[in-house]
């Protein structure tokens, strides 16, 4: 199957969100007043299909990482709701999430502070393999992620500051699937990499894609970014999704203001 293919949609969702609010009680402006409310997240409703790509955008403090942390239980809802694979999904304890966390993998924004500086690069990758008790032979399985990734033996056997910023973020996003999930999600996982290396980083995603058939949901302010990578497209905005469709729809045919003004701001879109 290629990224393109349009039948991918049209599976039954595997990660779904139904309501998802948060909001977040400001400190006292004083003892004897109460503090005011942040809306952050208002009645979210996303779905991500079984093999498909959805991308989420909208402007700073728009609610877009509120959503992702809502999604992967990193965060409990005021309201709403999250299942994956038809089962619900809620913070807690480690154990009782580690079904959900198997099949989960993240790559956060600054590919720097997500790293140990005093682990070396093999044992980060293989992190997730021993914390989610995963079967097999460890470094076999992180030899092969390396290699996929593009790094070798080498670099598993040094530590992050020896890596560059674009190898560094190739170790997150080998330590994000090193055990296979069926989901990735990237919360801007590209924003601290120049022009070639995310070029780089973009190809190995799809290819990560077609060969292991993960779904993906990644948060971008890059809308080149999002026309390679994702099928769907969600658009917040002041804490709500105010469009979400195909990509080509939304981007070509905006309709709300902000995405218009987003699209104005591009030069061309092929
Ligand atoms: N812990 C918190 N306490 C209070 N308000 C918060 C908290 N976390 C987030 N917010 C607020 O929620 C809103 C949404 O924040 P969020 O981090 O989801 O935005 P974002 O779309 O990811 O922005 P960015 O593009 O800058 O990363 C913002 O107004 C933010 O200030
Ligand atoms: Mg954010």
């Amino acid at each position: 199957m290629t990224v393109d293919d349009p039948t991918r949609a049209s599976s039954a969702p595997l990660l779904t969100g139904r309501g998802l609010t948060r909001t977040y009680r400001l400190p006292r402006p004083s003892p004897f007043q109460p503090g005011a409310v942040r809306h952050a997240l208002i009645d979210a409703d996303l779905d991500v299909a079984a093999g498909e790509s959805v991308a989420l955008i909208g402007e700073s403090g728009s609610g877009k990482s509120t959503l992702v942390k809502l999604l992967l239980a990193l965060d409990a809802p005021t309201a709403g709701s999250v299942t994956f694979d038809g089962r619900p999904v809620r913070p807690g304890r480690a154990a009782a999430l580690r079904w959900f966390r198997r099949d989960t993998g993240v790559v956060l924004q600054d590919p720097y502070s997500s790293l140990d500086p005093r682990m070396r690069i093999r044992d980060t990758v293989a992190e997730p393999l021993r914390a989610l008790s995963i079967d097999g032979d460890h470094r076999a399985l992180v030899d092969e992620m390396l290699g996929r990734v593009g790094l070798t033996r080498e670099h598993g056997d040094g530590y992050p500051h020896e890596l560059s910023g674009g190898q560094r973020q190739r170790v997150a996003v080998a330590r994000a699937v090193v055990h296979r999930p069926r989901l990735l999600v990237g919360d801007e996982p590209m924003s601290a990499l120049d022009v070639t290396v995310r070029a780089q980083i973009l190809a190995l995603l799809r290819e990560l894609r077609d060969d292991l058939g993960l779904s993906l949901l990644t948060v971008s302010h890059d809308i080149g970014l999002v026309q390679h990578l994702a099928d769907r497209v969600a658009v917040l905005h002041d804490g709500r999704i105010v469009e979400q469709g195909a990509v080509d729809d939304v981007l070509r045919n905006p309709r709300h203001d902000y995405t218009r003004g987003l699209m104005a701001s591009v030069p061309t879109l092929d």
